[in-house]
């Protein structure tokens, strides 16, 4: 492998990380990267602990982590380190004072992890490990995926998690176009269905007979997944160890026991997919007299509870409203790509078996790493896309793959006609991407040199034809641009402002004036901490490079 350099993609999941890998130049290896000794996907948690000999705290990721913690926990559950999972679900939230939601950190010696930090301790660990074990050279050029709902900012915060770990990001691309790059499917409409441990997405996508892909529409839920299965799975353990000891509580055994149902959940979850029933010994601590309770877990009897059934209900929801967004009905979808570990519940491929009427779903590619597959297959057109250009100033290829973004994107300006702010949308919701959108506004005042521009985008799921000038007040704020102009700007002088996305969503605005010289591209600023976050990159990227990856 040594000479040929690599690009990697990678599936930053809410509960599992796979990367793929592709040579620029076509040539070598590609396909998964595997990992001693979790396999082609690490579990995505974080364990950061001080020890003792070690000047700084020590970091310890996937099964690693898991391992580490329960010990420390048995050990000393005072001192057992900061174990954190699922922190893809606060990339990016912000602030919220309307709900007084605050952001989420974890903290380790009066300092402070947000989620895309941890993020970053966890890439940065994924890539050494990959470089110690695997003859696949430096890790630096990366693509980094995330779902298709996210919003602008929480993409931003995905990317800056490979920032924070020191990669450069080549961009970023939406988890089910990346599957679908991987599959390559034929002209038609399909659909990508990707069910995580996370997230949902379901997106349609139009192939064209070049072979040119674009999801037209696209639904999902980026808080349901396979993590929500497990937490019902544990209440359903504690329920049939009650009907023995009704005075059982979960929550009075120790921390490391507790630790040790969940991942008893996950896998008797898992376990259900390839038969009807199974028994489980779940270890007590707390009764008297017992060490373990055998019960048995019937996939029927898991699947009717009210919670695990209203999962259903909500895909088959979800389901339906990309088809209805895409204005296509089930029997013209030609093929229905699985994606994501859940996907693997026989419930679920029989409620798309029903929903489309059909037998066949297809799952040719493990629905694990498909997506890492497909951003490595991203990385290497944007990585021979950029030595192109330098080398001959050439224009992209026109195998350029295009996406779609889910939410409309527009900008804060005053509606002399309504006399009040609004959001005027610039760039549609299901738009197709690349895609740049301008608008000539003017002046409301004279005297200003600085220009800041708010960019707003719609809410999830939100699509009307009929309007283009929407209340601030619903729609989620994605950050402000500034820009000086050389001189004082008359009442009414015209501007040319466009919205600018990239196939994997990246949002820039372009201020084009003749008067005030060559076009501006200014930095998206996003808010709160994600603008903080940009502001000490350097500082930042420095502590998670000086943490101790080698403990063990
Ligand atoms: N055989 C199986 N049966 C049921 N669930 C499974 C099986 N194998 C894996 N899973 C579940 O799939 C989930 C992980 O899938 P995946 O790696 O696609 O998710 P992710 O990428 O981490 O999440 P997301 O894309 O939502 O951020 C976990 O909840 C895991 O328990
Ligand atoms: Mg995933």
């Amino acid at each position: 492998m040594a000479g040929k350099e690599l690009v990697f993609g990678i599936d930053l999941g809410t509960t599992y990380t796979s990367v793929g890998c592709a040579p620029i130049d076509g040539n070598g290896y590609e396909g998964p990267v595997k990992f001693h000794p979790d396999g082609v996907a690490v579990n995505t948690v974080v364990l950061l602990r001080k020890m003792p000999r070690n000047e700084m705290p020590c970091v310890w990721v996937g099964r690693r982590a898991s391992e580490r913690y329960r010990r420390f926990l048995s050990e000393n559950p005072d001192d057992s380190g900061t174990f954190v999972e699922f922190a893809k679900r606060n990339t990016g939230v912000c602030e919220d004072e309307k709900l007084s939601r605050a952001v989420e950190h974890w903290s380790l010696q009066d300092r402070d992890y947000v989620a895309q930090e941890v993020h970053g301790v966890f890439l940065k660990a994924l890539a050494r490990q990959i470089e110690a074990q695997r003859d696949l050279g430096e890790i630096r050029r990366v693509v980094i995926t995330h779902p298709q709902n996210f919003s602008e900012v929480s993409k931003k915060a995905t990317r800056q998690a490979a920032e924070l770990a020191g990669l450069d990001v080549l961009g970023t691309i939406n988890e089910p176009d990346a599957a679908a790059l991987s599959y390559k499917v034929e002209p038609g409409l399909h659909v990508i269905f990707d069910f995580g441990g996370g997230t949902l997405d379901v997106v349609v996508l139009k192939v064209d007979d070049k072979g040119n892909s674009a999801s037209i529409a696209s639904s999902g839920d980026p808080f349901m997944g396979g993590a929500d299965f497990d937490g019902e799975m544990l209440k359903y353990f504690e329920e049939l160890v009650r009907l023995s000891y009704p005075d059982f509580r979960c929550e009075n055994e120790p921390a490391y026991n507790q630790r040790a149902w969940i991942d008893l959940a996950r896998d008797t979850k898992e376990q259900l997919s390839e038969r009807e029933s199974c028994q489980v010994s779940v270890p007590v601590l707390t009764l008297p007299g017992v060490q373990q309770k055998p019960i048995i877990i019937r996939r029927d009897a898991f699947w009717s509870r009210p919670e695990v059934n209203g999962f259903l209900g909500k895909i088959r929801e979800k389901t339906i409203q990309a088809l209805d967004g895409a204005k296509v009905k089930p029997e013209q979808i030609g093929r229905v790509v699985l994606v994501g570990g859940s996907t693997y519940m026989p419930k679920v491929r029989d409620l798309l078996r029903e929903i489309f009427v059909r037998k066949e779903l297809d799952c040719g590619i493990d629905p694990i790493i498909a997506v890492a597959c497909g951003a490595a297959a991203y990385a290497r057109i944007l990585a021979s896309e950029r030595s192109t250009a330098r080398r001959a100033q050439l224009e992209m290829p026109d195998d350029r793959p295009t996406g779609h973004i889910s939410k409309g994107l527009g900008i804060l300006v005053f509606d002399r006609d309504r006399g009040c702010e609004v959001v005027k949308l610039l760039i549609r919701p299901n738009s197709k991407t690349p895609m740049t959108q301008e608008q000539t506004f003017r002046m409301r005042e004279s005297g200003r040199v600085r220009l800041e521009i708010d960019v707003y985008e719609t809410n999830p799921g939100w699509d009307r034809p009929d309007a283009d000038r929407l209340d601030p007040r619903d729609c989620p704020f994605v950050g402000t641009i500034e820009f000086d102009a050389p001189r004082p700007l008359e009442a009414q002088h015209p501007l040319k402002v466009a919205i600018s996305v990239d196939m994997g969503g990246t949002v820039s605005v372009i201020l084009n004036d003749p008067e005030l010289g060559a076009p501006k591209t200014a930095r998206l600023r996003g808010p709160g901490v994600v603008d903080e976050i940009d502001q000490n990159l350097g500082e930042r990227r420095s502590h998670i490079a000086s943490l101790c990856y080698d403990a063990d």
